[in-house]
């Protein structure tokens, strides 16, 4: 029978002598169910923060931060290359803040968790039609000066995860650095250099707190409770949130300045990752606590981590962990049911329950896209360098 499409085929013949990677992504209508779902479900306000990520860098590509065009976003975005959905989440956000919370939503318990949406919201702003809309500028600048001078700090200047006591949780990394740098790269001048400073001593903070010898992160330190494991979401979280910095000081105009930052970036995510994937199970998943052998299989975190690895790839132009990310892809396709629901995933909220069929994870969903973005990053790469 001939093929479908036999252009396809050919390349796809061609190049799977050449790249490394085997594994198909997502097609398209699987895609969009996911999607769709994630949509449906999300509304915590990092689940909302952590959708938009997704949606930007499935969609919108040349707006995320991995893009060199990143800096600044083009105003003059029009018809069907506005990102919609990703505006909608900042629209939601903005028109339903009192004048009287300086983040984004308020009362989260979480310091940390609505800055998550304020990449987007910065986005919206730099992108905004009627220049005379000043709302998305004082949202986000709003909740800039809530995470700098309001937030309570661990004694070494740690910003809080949590509003009401200091703690550290290694999900903070997703939330607040990446936006404490997007505002930074957008800003320029030297207040803009000290806010990528800033993104990037958060990290530093939180990981002389969270790392230990075994180079995982515990998930969460100080405060009333803490929990010691080395949970895989939080470890996905880290990695997830310094990459996003990562590429957001090396796109921005002063990356020069920060290569020494970027350096200890890169080794701090190779640092997870290594860890990480020396645990991964034969089925190329992780499981729930990453070095704990009575843990069970986690989906979620293993998509994020997957998604980080391929980025990395790409960003270190050094394929030698692609195996062990298509592994963990081939099992994050075969988790995702027909109707678009990623199966087997931890409870996000009781970090150490899985969640019960039937359930559903709105980050985990997001996770999904990411990977997908980031394995399309990642081909697209390998066809740049292999066919030039
Ligand atoms: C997309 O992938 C799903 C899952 O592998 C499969 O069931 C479906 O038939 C595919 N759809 C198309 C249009 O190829
Ligand atoms: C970056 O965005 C530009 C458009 O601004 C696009 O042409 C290019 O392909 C994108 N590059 C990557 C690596 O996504
Ligand atoms: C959100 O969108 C609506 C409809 O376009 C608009 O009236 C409103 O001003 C927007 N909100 C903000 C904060 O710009
Ligand atoms: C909002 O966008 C304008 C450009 O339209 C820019 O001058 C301003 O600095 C932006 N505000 C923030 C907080 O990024
Ligand atoms: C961006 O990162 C790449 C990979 O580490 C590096 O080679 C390059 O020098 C960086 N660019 C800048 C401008 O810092
Ligand atoms: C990067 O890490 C090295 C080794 O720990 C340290 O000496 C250096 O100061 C760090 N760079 C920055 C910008 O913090
Ligand atoms: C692994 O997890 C089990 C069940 O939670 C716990 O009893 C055990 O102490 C853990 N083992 C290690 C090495 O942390
Ligand atoms: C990427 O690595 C390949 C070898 O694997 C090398 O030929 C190529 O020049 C590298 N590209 C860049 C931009 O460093």
């Amino acid at each position: 029978m001939a093929p479908l499409f036999p252009g396809f085929v050919a390349l796809s013949a061609s190049l799977s002598a050449l790249v490394p990677s085997l594994e198909q992504g997502f097609n398209t209508s699987s895609i969009a169910k996911v999607r769709t779902n994630l949509l449906d479900i999300a509304s915590a306000s990092w689940e909302l923060g952590t959708a938009a990520q997704a949606l930007t860098e499935l969609s919108w590509p040349a707006l995320s931060v991995f893009n060199a065009s990143a800096f600044p976003p083009s105003s003059r975005l029009s018809g069907s290359a506005i990102p919609a959905d990703v505006l909608d989440i900042a629209n939601k956000t903005v028109s339903a803040k009192s004048a009287d919370s300086l983040p984004l939503i308020p009362n989260q318990g979480s310091a940390a968790d609505p800055a998550s949406i304020g990449v987007a919201v910065l986005l919206a702003n730099w992108t905004r039609a009627d220049t005379r809309n000043s709302a998305y500028a004082d949202a986000a600048s709003d909740q800039l000066e809530y995470l700098l001078d309001h937030a309570p700090r661990s004694p070494t200047g740690a910003i809080s995860h949590r509003a009401n006591e200091v703690q550290l949780w290694a999900d903070f990394i997703y939330m607040v650095p990446p936006f404490i740098a997007y505002y930074g790269a957008l800003e320029g001048g030297a207040s803009g250099r000290a806010l990528l400073q800033t993104a990037y001593d958060q990290i530093r903070l939180y990981r002389d707190a969270l790392k230990d010898e075994s180079g995982l992160w515990k998930h969460i330190t100080l405060g009333s409770f803490q929990d010691n494991t080395h949970w895989a979401t939080g470890n996905a979280w880290a990695a997830a949130g310094m990459l996003r910095v990562l590429s957001t000081l090396n796109h921005s105009s002063v990356a020069r300045q920060f290569a020494s930052h970027q350096a200890n970036l890169t080794e701090w995510i190779d640092e997870i990752l290594d860890a990480s994937w020396a645990h991964q199970t034969s089925t190329g998943a992780l499981l729930n606590v990453i070095d704990n052998s009575t843990s069970f299989v986690d989906t979620a975190s293993t998509a994020l981590l997957a998604s980080v690895t391929y980025r990395m790839a790409v960003f270190k132009n050094e394929t030698s962990r692609i195996p062990v990310a298509d592994r963990a892809f081939g099992l994050v396709r075969r988790s995702v049911d027909a109707n678009g629901w990623l199966q087997n995933v931890i409870n996000p909220i009781t970090f150490h329950d899985p969640l019960p069929a039937g359930e559903h994870s709105p980050e985990g969903q997001a996770f999904v896209l990411l990977l997908q973005a980031s394995w399309r990053a990642f081909s697209d790469y390998i066809k740049r360098t292999r066919t030039t």
